[in-house]
């Protein structure tokens, strides 16, 4: 089908022109790595400083600013993680949260556990996290050696884990390829070893279903402002599951105080998932995040996964015709269940094509070795933006 009627076909394509910019030429390939803000936003964010902010002044805080990062983080958790209330927040950047939530989990390990399990294809600061974390607690960190294109398997899993485990640390959908991880069933695994997992949940959030209260989840960490639209450095959401609240943070500080304003002695942690807070949280950084949960409320995270599949696929078809008989091949798994919101092309010229692109207003990003990511948001991405960009791909490779 050609993509104007895979467009008007589309039970979704409305929905594009709640996002700033749906109206211009400009194909945008990179909603994996910032999403496009919501129209509605701008508004927010005027509301906001005028009156909110504005007008209500400190007492903001008492009204609802104290609460957001739990009552945001709620919302998150019904809509995208499959995760019952009172163990999501919203707080500091993902790689602060990764940390904070990587040292609570080897802090509360058992005796003789010592071992941190990563794989070397996870995403950059999960990695450097592991190996600072390691060093710091005299742990030894295991690598599991994956296939970039079929990511860990239960059977390389259990092969590593056991009795020495303190923790295993995974991302949902791989950040290159766009692999889907088992959830359940790596879940599983560690825990039949009796250790805990900690998903990085960045590239999967808004786009992938989860469902970490079923996979029995330990812990879990994600971006906002990929597919949940929240803007340059909106803050990301930690997962604590329930069972984890008496564990304590790394980061102690006053937010996460059982009561912050009676300025006590000592620390003593909220005996709530409020715990895993450490400082004031960035409530401007919030707005468009929060828009992006009324929407994804509004649509429900199956439809968009849906169309993401759908717009992924066309995005492989398309390449199977123009770009693999100029040699590209599809870094992306070929099967829709296992592949995420992105597909990824390599060619050994892909960097200056992306350079020019960006140029040209066609936007996808460049991933070493030799990939050109293609980020198909699914609310703001059109089946017509796909075939212009890879059209455009194929004249620069021919
Ligand atoms: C999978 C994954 N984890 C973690 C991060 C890092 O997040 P931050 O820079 O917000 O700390 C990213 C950023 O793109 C990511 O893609």
């Amino acid at each position: 089908m050609k993509a104007a009627e895979l467009d008007a076909a589309d039970p979704l394509a409305t929905y594009r022109d709640r996002f700033v910019g749906a109206e211009s030429d400009l194909v945008y390939f990179d909603g994996n790595s910032l999403g496009r803000p919501l129209v509605a936003t701008a508004e927010r964010v005027r509301e906001f400083v005028e009156h909110e902010w504005g007008g209500r002044l400190i007492r903001g805080w008492d009204e609802q600013w104290y609460e957001l990062p739990l009552t945001l983080g709620d919302r998150i958790a019904r809509t995208c993680l499959g995760a019952a209330p009172g163990q999501t927040f919203v707080g500091d950047s993902t790689t602060v949260i990764l940390y904070k939530l990587m040292r609570t989990a080897v802090d509360g390990a058992g005796p003789g556990r010592d071992e941190i399990v990563v794989d070397d294809d996870n995403f950059p600061t999960d990695r450097y996290l592991v190996e600072g974390v390691a060093a710091e607690r005299g742990l030894t960190v295991r690598w599991v050696e994956v296939d970039r294109a079929s990511g860990v398997t239960e059977d390389q899993l259990a092969a590593v884990v056991g009795p020495r485990t303190a923790l295993v640390t995974l991302s949902h959908v791989a950040y290159r390829s766009a692999h889907v991880a088992d959830g359940a069933a790596l879940t599983r695994v560690a825990h039949d070893a009796g250790a805990p997992v900690l998903w990085d949940l960045s590239h999967s959030v808004g786009s992938v279903p989860v469902e970490l209260d079923a996979w029995g989840a330990d812990y879990a960490a994600g971006c906002t402002y990929k597919y949940l639209n929240g803007g340059p450095g909106s803050p990301a959401f930690g997962y604590v599951a329930e069972r984890h609240h008496g564990l304590t943070q790394p980061i102690q500080g006053w937010m996460g105080h059982a009561d912050p304003f009676l300025m006590g002695p000592g620390y003593t942690p909220a005996p709530s998932v409020r715990r895993f807070i450490s400082g004031t949280p960035p409530i401007t950084g919030m707005l468009g995040l929060a828009d992006m949960v009324d929407l994804l409320e509004e649509v429900g995270i199956d439809a968009v996964r849906e169309k993401s599949r759908r717009l992924t696929a066309y995005a492989v078809d398309l390449a199977d015709e123009l770009l693999a008989p100029l040699g590209v091949v599809v870094a992306s798994p070929r099967d829709p269940e296992q592949r995420g919101g992105h597909v990824t092309l390599l060619h050994p010229r892909m960097r200056e094509v992306v350079a020019t692109l960006w140029e040209e207003d066609v936007i996808p990003d460049y991933r070493e070795p030799d990939g050109l990511r293609i980020g198909l948001s699914p609310l703001s991405t059109s089946f017509a933006e796909v075939e212009r960009g890879l059209a455009r791909i194929a004249e620069l490779l021919a």
